[in-house]
């Protein structure tokens, strides 16, 4: 690969140790945006230490899962050690040894999410970790992982984008007050920004910052710690979003029901098309709040209602997703075998994150016709109560649906787009 030169910020999260006024730190926390070159940095600086300082001895490095570490920090680690350190990696062990300058290290690899990594590493005793994106680990992991690190001189490498607003459980026991505070006086904070990744064109920065609004942009462009509030969709507008009622032709592209089932609580269904070059419609709507009518509709009065939303377009529907708890219903739509049925990913944060990115690139539009669509975007808010990154679960049906719909019929396009960002962006 192509080296720009490193930043000043970035030879600073990957040389404080050499540094004669971080001799008694034993930590180092990089937080800040997306893409601004912690990880690299870090990994690099963390084998420099470990195999300059130690000879066999045991190091952990950290992701989210084991397979994100391979993917985002292993993998590219053989290319950023240039030739110049060749790790011996054993990737189904789950480790990888290093030797240069007469010494010879192990380091495990561990996932903060993986139950299996935390039994493992509970029996271990490191002289370093690396946790990159600590923030979205679990707190005992990171616990775990700090106290196995019981030989002398061990040092502990942390980064992260912020996760969550200050009251998140590490800014609170990591970063809060670390460069004042005495007893965390021996950690040394770094922010950075997207400025200190000399590799990012500006170009590439600006498409960055175009996908994010609100409480994001503040954590991903910005990397400052900032809790969600008001609503979830800001960048919603009838202005970019809503289109006169039309129905794409068949034959270019492909057609979904999507479904948020309520007994009680409304009832949603869209019809979707999705066009070959991934911008997506939502054609019209169903949507039943049972309260409202003083009356609930059987799964057989729904599942009516589906079809005639499909309307002559039913044999073009590739798939109806539904929310996978919804079981009655998958068995109804599935006794009348018109329809193959998908179980929607419901990841909330994740959906809504990607729903968030495809209205601000306009891939999704909403026909006129879908009103509870467009006053559901006005009204589905953060729950500014809650610590954690939560919506209120009210005036959320066709949310739900919609975002079932893009996690689960538009993965291709999600991949495509964060594919499209990677490869500019060095
Ligand atoms: N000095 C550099 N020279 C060449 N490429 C670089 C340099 N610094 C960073 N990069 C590249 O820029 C991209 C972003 O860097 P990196 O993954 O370290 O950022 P990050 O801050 O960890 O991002 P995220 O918060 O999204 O995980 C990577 O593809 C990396 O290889
Ligand atoms: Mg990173």
């Amino acid at each position: 690969m192509k080296f720009e030169s490193f930043s000043p910020k970035q030879l600073s999260a990957m040389l404080w140790w050499s540094l004669p006024e971080y001799k008694d730190h034993d930590a180092i926390v990089c937080d800040g945006s997306v893409r601004s070159g912690k990880t690299m940095a870090m990994s690099i600086g963390f084998v420099m230490w470990s195999m300059k300082t130690f000879d066999n001895e045991t190091f952990a490095f950290c992701g989210k899962t084991i397979d994100s570490l391979k993917r985002n920090v292993i993998t590219p680690l053989q290319k950023w050690l240039g030739g110049i350190i060749q790790p011996k990696i054993n990737l189904s062990k789950n480790y990888m040894d290093i030797s240069w300058l007469g010494h010879q290290n192990r380091y495990y690899f561990f996932g903060g999410k993986d139950e299996s990594s935390y039994a493992l590493i509970q029996g271990m005793t490191l002289a370093g970790v690396l946790l990159d994106e600590v923030a979205l680990m679990p707190k005992s992991f990171v616990d775990q992982a700090v106290a196995r690190c019981s030989v002398s001189g061990s040092r502990m490498w942390f980064n992260c984008n912020p996760d969550g607003s200050e009251e998140h459980w590490f800014y609170k026991d990591w970063i809060d007050d670390v460069n004042g505070n005495a007893d965390k006086k021996n950690r040394l904070h770094l922010h950075f920004t997207m400025k200190d990744n000399y590799a990012l064109s500006d170009a590439v920065r600006e498409r960055y910052e175009r996908l994010y609004t609100g409480a994001f942009y503040e954590r991903y462009i910005l990397g400052l710690w900032r809790a969600v509030e008001g609503i979830v969709y800001p960048m919603f507008s009838r202005e970019h979003h809503v289109i006169p009622d039309k129905v794409p032709s068949i034959g270019e592209g492909e057609y979904y029901l999507s479904c948020d089932y309520g007994t009680l609580n409304p009832t949603a269904i869209g019809l979707w098309h999705l066009s070959p070059h991934g911008y997506a419609i939502k054609v019209r709507e169903y949507y039943y709040d049972a309260r409202k009518k003083g009356m609930s509709r059987t799964d057989e009065e729904h599942y009516a209602q589906l079809e005639k939303l499909a309307g002559k377009l039913a044999p073009f529907v590739r798939a109806v997703i539904v929310d996978p708890s919804a079981a009655s219903f998958i068995e109804t739509i599935r006794r009348h075998a018109k329809f193959r049925v998908w179980h929607a990913d419901n990841s909330v944060l994740d959906g809504i994150r990607d729903t968030a990115t495809l209205l601000e690139l306009g891939r999704l539009r909403f026909c006129a016709c879908c009103e509870d669509t467009i006053r559901e975007f006005g009204l589905y808010r953060w729950d500014e109560k809650n610590s954690k990154d939560a919506p209120i679960k009210e005036n959320d049906h066709a949310m739900d649906e919609t975002r079932y719909f893009v996690r689960t019929a538009m993965k291709r396009t999600l991949k495509q787009i964060a594919r499209e960002l990677e490869v500019s962006a060095v």
